[in-house]
């Protein structure tokens, strides 16, 4: 097991792409965390740079104390597990997994041990003698995740391992590799471009964009404390509401006014939007901090029509659009009793709202110090 550490790390393409840029990670001993983001903003390029795969442009990066930038992929001792398994065809399941130990010249006996005990683990004792057009994705899926296991490598790399997999195997499957995490301990770096799996399986959710690291967090931290407006709207369904408008201040209070309506923010908000008075913009509200029933607060009401309802079973979609011509999105409870096309009042929990700067990647002024980052 090892730390793994990334220092102002970039990939620079041959023909001048720019893929990562200047990225700082440090993945503690035995930590699992999570590289999540749209495609294209240099997932795959930083695992693989990570596992000697591609080579790094610039900056540094470690595997315990030791700086691999020029150490062979095969010298890391690192595991990755692909997408797309990458399983030998013509091989049983028991070749595919012993396949690393074979060729690193381990004794028959070791092999037999770590493979049994591998399988064992991943539950496909019965599947050894089996070649890979023989199984489910699904069991592929553990075949591609033992041969790296049986490794006992220092950190595990996994690249959008279950995205082939139909969603309620994914989430199966998203469990087993949690479960697998506590037994083992091995630093893991997990990529994916599915939010819901970044949150349920990171220790730390590394949010990228463009080759840029966004946010560096707990889940919690990167949900609750989005450090900008990409973060915020990235995470979460129904995404998170915005509202162009201004900050104001009037009579001791600050408001967000967007047009129609002027929202009372929190009084312990008022020394962090100062700067910000009657500059343009954007509040921001997560559709379970909207709530058509009056929560006791006080200007945190706005008038919306219901333009569509989504039945989801117990909960609902409510799509709506505000007087101040905004589009909002709640989720309610399904038996709440609501028409399309009806005018309604909508209650915001202020406490829970958040201010951004204008733009795509508007940073969110409203952020307690050091509630963005572990
Ligand atoms: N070999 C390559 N040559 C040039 N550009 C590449 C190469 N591989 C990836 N890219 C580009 O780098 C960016 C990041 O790619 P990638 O790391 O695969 O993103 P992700 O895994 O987040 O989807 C993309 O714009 C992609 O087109
Ligand atoms: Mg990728």
């Amino acid at each position: 097991m090892s730390q793994v550490l990334l220092d102002n790390v970039s990939k620079i393409y041959p023909g001048g792409f720019k893929a990562v840029r200047n990225i700082d990670i440090h993945i503690k001993d035995s930590e699992f965390i999570v590289l999540v983001g749209p495609s294209g903003c240099g997932k795959t390029t930083t695992l693989r740079m990570i596992a000697g795969l591609e080579e790094v442009s610039d900056g540094t990066i470690r595997i315990g104390d030791r700086v691999v930038n020029d150490v062979l992929p095969k010298d890391r001792d690192i595991a990755m597990v692909f997408q797309n398994y990458a399983l030998y065809p013509h091989m049983t399941v028991y070749k595919n997994i012993a396949f690393g130990l074979k060729l690193r010249k381990y004794p028959k006996a070791e092999i037999e041990q770590r493979v049994l005990e591998a399988s064992k683990i991943l539950g496909i004792e019965h599947l050894l003698s089996r070649k890979p057009k023989q199984l489910s994705g699904g069991q592929r899926q553990r075949v591609a995740v033992g041969r790296a296991i049986v490794r006992q490598p220092k950190v595990f790399l996994f690249d959008e391992p279950l995205s082939n997999l139909d969603a309620k195997l994914r989430v199966e499957m998203r469990s087993e590799i949690k479960k697998l995490h506590r037994r083992l301990r091995t630093t893991t770096v997990y990529v994916t471009h599915d939010q819901e799996e970044a949150m349920t399986l990171g220790d730390r959710v590394v949010v990228m964009k463009d080759g840029v690291v966004r946010q560096n967090a707990s889940p919690l931290q990167v949900y609750d404390s989005p450090a900008d407006r990409f973060v915020a709207g990235f995470l979460g369904t129904p995404p998170m509401n915005f509202f162009d408008g201004k900050v104001v201040f009037q009579d001791d209070q600050v408001f967000f006014d967007d047009g129609a309506t002027k929202l009372l923010l929190p009084s312990q908000r008022k020394a962090s939007l100062e700067k910000y008075k009657d500059r343009a913009m954007v509040l921001g509200v997560r559709p379970e901090n909207l709530s058509p029933k009056p929560n006791g607060g006080q200007g945190n009401a706005i008038c919306v029509k219901i333009d569509m309802i989504e039945i989801l079973g117990d909960k609902m979609d409510l799509y709506m659009r505000s007087s101040g011509k905004s589009d909002i999105v709640c989720r309610i409870d399904a038996h709440a009793g609501m028409k399309e096309g009806e005018d309604l009042n909508m209650y915001m929990d202020m406490n829970r709202v958040h201010v951004f700067e204008p733009g795509e990647m508007g940073k969110n002024v409203t952020l307690e110090p050091g509630s963005s980052v572990c």
